[in-house]
């Protein structure tokens, strides 16, 4: 199987880089873009070759931009079930709705998408050390990937972010520092360490192979309905990189033809605590404004002010999307309310995602015969604190 990545691009300015040297950002400051030769890709592939494949991301590896399968380092992600919600639909009047679980992924988050191929491809280039501020899911992908390929990672996490990720960072090796501060301040010290320390810097949308992992949840679900797109694709938008990533495996498959004009209303959910990019939305803006002092127990998206905010905004005004808030109170009674009706226990940043897919049924946004998908981006596992239960103890001797 062969990639065909043919270079990178700017989707401000346009400028074209060299994919087979490390790229960072374009000189005008955005991220950049794996460009392929879908032509070449269409003639090589289709849908039918695709469905003999392992069920992993890789088995799109002409849209991926790892050249060598030799630097492939995989733990067995992707291609997650999609589960459809049938009971919550019903009682909610969705024509369907159908629950992406990335859950069942390498280190229980989607990050490990992200990480598989952005680790691949910087091997591949002849990286040794990479830095990343993170939240936590990812800077732990991030290290649990660079570990089996022989890099070294150094992470840069709030203190407050989940405990159990800093000792998945530091169990593989990994260099972690804690910082009494956000994402942001994380991102801001690794940017004054970098120049002296000239790790590759694998920050958010800074490298442009983290999408292209994050991108193949948009393949998956499209290939999962029978190559058919839903009507509505919700996701918990932080940094932004898997909305993006899923519109632009979206425009790849219609330049394919694999899918025809219509695109599904690609919808960000943010916490109300940390809600840039709703924000913008309302105002029609195409940029977010940094939001002050944000707070929210769905720790992943706590992020004030995402580099790729344009290209979020873009994909929610060229789909006909939109961008709501939850309260946090409602992002733990959708967990609850979730993992009660389905059994499926999600990731609080999942359950954010349901909160604002029940407002939205509630306004008719979404129509009664329409169908959705909700991307829950973790296991709900991975945050074993979340939820605290007032039990009954029952006597050794007892009987209940
Ligand atoms: C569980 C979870 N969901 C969602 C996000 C947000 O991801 P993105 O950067 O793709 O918006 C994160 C980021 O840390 C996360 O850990
Ligand atoms: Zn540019």
């Amino acid at each position: 199987m062969k990639s065909y990545i043919h270079g990178l691009v700017c989707p401000k300015c346009k400028k074209h880089y060299d994919h087979r040297k490390v790229q960072h950002l374009c000189e005008c400051g955005s991220p950049l873009l794996a460009e392929y030769d879908l032509k070449g890709a269409g003639r090589a592939v289709n849908s039918n070759t695709i469905a003999g494949r392992p069920p992993n991301l890789w088995r799109y590896a002409e849209l991926l931009p790892v050249e060598d399968e030799a630097n492939i380092v995989s733990l067995g992600e992707g291609f997650t079930p999609l589960i459809p919600l049938s009971r919550t639909a019903a009682q909610y009047g969705f024509g369907a709705l159908y629950l992406k679980d990335e859950g069942l992924i390498p280190t229980g988050t989607f990050k490990a998408r992200g990480a598989a191929v952005g680790i691949s491809r910087a091997k591949e280039l002849g990286v040794k050390e990479v830095a990343m501020p993170t939240n936590g899911n990812a800077g732990a992908a991030w290290s649990m990937y660079a570990a089996r390929a022989g890099i070294t990672a150094f992470i840069l996490m709030p203190e407050d972010a989940p405990y159990i990720t800093r000792n998945e960072c530091a169990a593989v090796g990994a260099q972690v520092y804690l910082v009494k501060g956000l994402i942001s301040d994380c991102g801001k010290i690794l940017a004054r360490s970098i120049p002296a320390r000239r790790w590759y810097d694998a920050s958010t949308l800074k490298e442009p192979y983290r999408i292209e992992g994050k991108k193949t949840m948009g393949y998956e679900i499209v290939e999962q309905l029978g190559w058919q797109v839903p009507d509505v694709i919700a996701y918990p938008t932080g940094g932004g990189v898997g909305i993006i990533g899923i519109y632009k495996a979206l425009k790849e498959m219609q330049e394919l033809g694999w899918i025809g004009e219509k695109l599904p209303r690609m919808v960000a959910v943010q916490a109300a605590g940390c809600a840039p990019i709703v924000e913008a939305y309302k105002k029609k803006a195409p940029v977010s404004d940094f939001f002050p002092n944000s707070k929210t127990v769905a720790f992943g998206i706590n992020v004030p002010k995402a580099l790729g905010d344009f290209l979020v905004l873009e994909a929610l005004y060229k789909t006909g999307g939109c961008a709501v808030a939850v309260e946090d109170r409602e992002i733990l009674d959708a967990l609850r309310e979730l993992a009660a009706a389905e059994g499926c226990f999600v990731c609080p940043e999942g359950a954010a995602v349901f909160a604002g897919l029940k407002k939205l049924r509630a306004e008719n946004w979404i129509k009664p015969e329409e169908t959705a998908v909700l991307l829950n981006t973790g296991t709900g596992i991975k945050y074993p604190d979340i939820l605290s239960f007032d039990l009954p103890y029952c006597a050794i001797d007892g009987e209940i």
